[in-house]
């Protein structure tokens, strides 16, 4: 039997955050260290321009973000890593399926909700449609399974339904997929307000540790990190979000579990806790650092290992495309 197939995807929007990392990277190259799923990864540019971008940030900000799928161990040889323009199949299902997606559905999407509230000067078409490119993002490859963080969910909720109401008249098509969502670290909350996601687009640089962040730069971050005014080390996201995302970071970063966090710095207060999660994070991210500055140094490798992503994309996205032209009933030449 074929492998099941993974597929998720990241916009090439600015440098990523530790929330990306630890919500949904980590977790890419665990599944491709397990070895049970053939998974494709993309760096969706489409998705970033619902957005305005300056053209040459945004070619500078693709190279970046595909230069870290690889930075983070992901072998460009077993998945496949490409850029979504580079395959058009993907704009094209898009129109396929908006014509398969309400209006009503659309209008409930959260995330629709916040961008249009954040850039009211700019609510596009494609930031409403956003979520039917996403779907096709996932069903032209016939994806299994969507390692994504929380934010993602509703999204990925979404492309089950459009899969189902395609299916349901043109049966057989697509393969329903289903969100991928880590028990621990699924939403990694900024580190000045600890009630809002970690996001890399908030204007306070002291909320987020960017991946690209040196040693320094994430100890002193974690050193200002909003906590509270009892020092008890105590996993409790409801009382104590502060202190219970430093936890998750630790708990992600180290490997250990909450009962035990709590009992290594048992009366030490957030004195000893707060330097011990910059240090795991600046351990955890030293590698990709410079890796990925290696890597930006050499944009003819990049292009070469992204050409080949995107041709082994292409020809999987071709298999459905026909089979999708072929049910709606569109003449074959
Ligand atoms: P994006 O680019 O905003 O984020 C990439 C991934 O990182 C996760 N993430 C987080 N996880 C935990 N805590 C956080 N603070 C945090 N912030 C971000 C996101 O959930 C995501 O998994 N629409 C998607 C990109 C996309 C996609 C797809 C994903 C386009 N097509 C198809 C999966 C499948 C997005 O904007 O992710």
């Amino acid at each position: 039997m074929s492998k099941k197939r993974i597929l998720s995807g990241v916009q090439s929007s600015g440098t990523p955050t530790l929330g990306n990392y630890l919500g949904a990277f980590k977790n890419w190259v665990a599944l491709q260290d397990a070895g049970e799923y053939e998974s494709v990864y993309c760096v969706v540019d489409l998705h970033a321009i619902t957005v305005r971008r300056d053209p040459a940030q945004l070619r500078r900000q693709t190279y970046e973000m595909y230069a870290l799928l690889l930075a983070i161990g992901l072998d460009p040889k077993r998945n496949v890593l490409f850029v979504q323009s580079h395959v058009p199949a993907h704009a094209e299902l898009a129109w396929l399926l908006g014509c398969y997606t309400m209006f009503g559905e659309l209008s409930r999407m959260t995330q629709f909700k916040d961008k249009s509230a954040r850039h009211a000067d700019n609510i596009n078409a494609g930031l409403f449609t956003y979520p039917v490119l996403m779907a096709a993002d996932i069903l032209l490859y016939q994806a299994d399974l969507v390692p994504v963080g929380d934010d993602q969910k509703q999204h990925v909720e979404l492309t089950r339904d459009v899969a189902l109401r395609f299916n349901g008249l043109h049966p057989g098509v697509f393969t329903l997929p289903a969100p991928y969502i880590p028990p621990v670290g699924a939403r990694i909350m900024s580190l000045q307000e600890p009630t809002r996601k970690m996001d890399k687009s908030d204007p306070n640089p002291a909320a987020h540790i960017l991946l690209t962040d040196t040693a320094d730069v994430i100890r002193k971050k974690f050193k200002k990190a909003v906590t509270d005014s009892d020092s008890q080390v105590r996993y409790d996201p409801e009382a104590k979000p502060g202190v219970s995302n430093l936890m998750t970071i630790y708990a992600l970063a180290t490997g250990k579990k909450f009962p035990e966090i709590e009992k290594d710095f048992e009366g030490m207060g957030y004195g000893a806790f707060k330097p011990a999660v910059g240090d795991a994070v600046a351990a955890l991210l030293a590698p990709v650092g410079d890796t990925f500055a290696r890597l930006m140094d050499d944009t003819g490798y990049l292009d070469t290992v992204m050409r080949d992503g995107r041709d082994r994309a292409a020809a999987l996205a071709e298999q459905t495309m026909e089979k999708v032209r072929q049910a709606i009933g569109f003449v074959a030449l």
